[in-house]
Parts: structure tokens; sequence; C-alpha cells
């Protein structure tokens, strides 16, 4: 028994594939027509493709595209800056506003302190904390004839940099998390602290209280400041 071969029709799905009717991208239709081929038949299935686009009449001009772009620009700019102001001001270290190259010393609170407010409510042989350079913890001395004293104590261990607490009935600064002990001027008496605390000098501007980096040798050692 003779066998004929029978094959499908050969047509390729996108041979029928038409463009539009009215140029480019503005007719909105597409014919796409693909032929299935069968034994002894054939059909055709016709598709018709929607095509999104824009009409020329509605793109926006230049102008208006510039405006909008503006708008966009001031729209993003507006919270970044707003944001980016705050985290570099983070790497300008404190002081600024501050007499010369002195900062003026701040209370618990963060206010000024001046020295005729702060005589008034520390009584002499007083030590207390404030905000010194760089913000450290820097206290203010009271000598015992009431006058403030010309220099600072910064408050930072020099063992691992915890802040050493005055301790008035023993008249030493006593660290609490190894032990060290300062005298009433901050030099170290024992360890395990290397070093004396470090000092600021400590003037009076404007009424003010206002530290400067003390760069001189150091009076309680004879020694050059180990922290300049
Ligand atoms: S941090 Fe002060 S003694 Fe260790």
């Amino acid at each position: 028994m003779a066998v004929t071969a029978v094959s499908a029709p050969s047509v390729s799905p996108y041979s029928k594939f038409s463009s539009a009717e009215n140029g480019v991208l503005s007719g909105q239709r597409l014919a796409f027509a693909s032929s299935v081929g069968h034994v002894g038949r054939k059909s055709t299935v016709v598709k018709t493709v929607s095509l999104a686009s824009i009409s020329a009449d509605r793109v926006p001009d230049m102008g208006k595209r510039k405006l909008m772009n503006l708008l966009l620009l001031g729209a993003l700019s507006l919270p970044t800056a707003g944001l980016l102001g705050p985290y570099l001001n983070f790497f300008v270290p404190p002081g600024s506003g501050s007499a010369g190259s002195g900062v003026v010393a701040k209370d618990a609170v963060g206010n000024d302190i001046t020295a005729v407010g702060w005589l008034k409510t520390h009584p002499p042989g007083d030590r207390t904390l404030s905000q010194g350079l760089k913000g450290d913890p820097t206290y203010l001395v009271v000598e015992n004839d009431g006058t403030l004293a010309t220099y600072g104590i910064n408050a930072v261990c020099t063992h691992l940099g915890c802040v050493v607490p005055w301790n008035k009935a023993e008249n030493k600064f006593i660290c609490p998390c190894h032990g060290s002990q300062y005298n009433n001027q901050g030099q170290v008496v024992r360890g395990p602290a290397p070093l004396s605390l470090a000092l600021a000098h400590v003037d009076v501007v404007d009424e003010n209280v206002v530290f400067t980096p003390w760069l001189e040798t150091d009076f309680r050692t004879g020694e050059n400041p180990w922290w300049a």
C-alpha cells in the first residue's frame, strides 16, 4: 500500500504581520495573523493587538517638561537637604560661636555658664562637671577663696575612658571602673590609670566661663601635657 506524505502548510506565524493603518504608532491597531496547520485542513486565527500609545498632541511641550523637572527637583531637594544638614553637622566639632579658639562652658542643661552665676551656687572647694572642649565632661574648680580656678579638669579617666566622679569626702577623684585615683587637681595618685587627668584653661570672657586648650607645661607634674 502506497503511503502518501502529507505535509502541513509551511506558514510563518509572522508572515501576515501587517502594520497599522495610520503611520508609525498612530494607528493603534496591528493585525496579527497566524496559521495553524492541520492535515487536510487549514484554519486561520486572526488576533488583534492594541498598542498603548500617546498621540503627538498629548505630549507636553518642552517648556512644560522643564517646569515639571524643576518642580520634581525641588520636591526631592528639600527633604534631602533637611537630612543632609544634621548629618554633616555631626562631623563639625562643637565649640562654634565661642570666644576665640575657646568654647563657652555649658551646664547640665546646655546653658552657657557665667562666672557670677556659677559662684553664686557653687561654694569654695566645689568641683562640678560642665561641658568643655570637644564636648568633654570637664570639672570647674572653685578655689578655697571662692574664686574660679584658672584650670578645668577633664573628667575622662586616662585608663579606659570612664567619667571619673568627684569624691568630696575623700577629697579625690575616684574612678568607679577600676579604682584609679586622682588628687583634687586631677593628678594621678593610684593606677591602673597611667596619666593624670587632662587640663584646660578657664577664663572669663564677657561674663561667660570659657575653656581654651592647655598646651603649656602641666603645672602638677612639670612635664609636657600628654594630651596636646
Ligand atoms: S577606666 Fe578608670 S580606672 Fe579603668
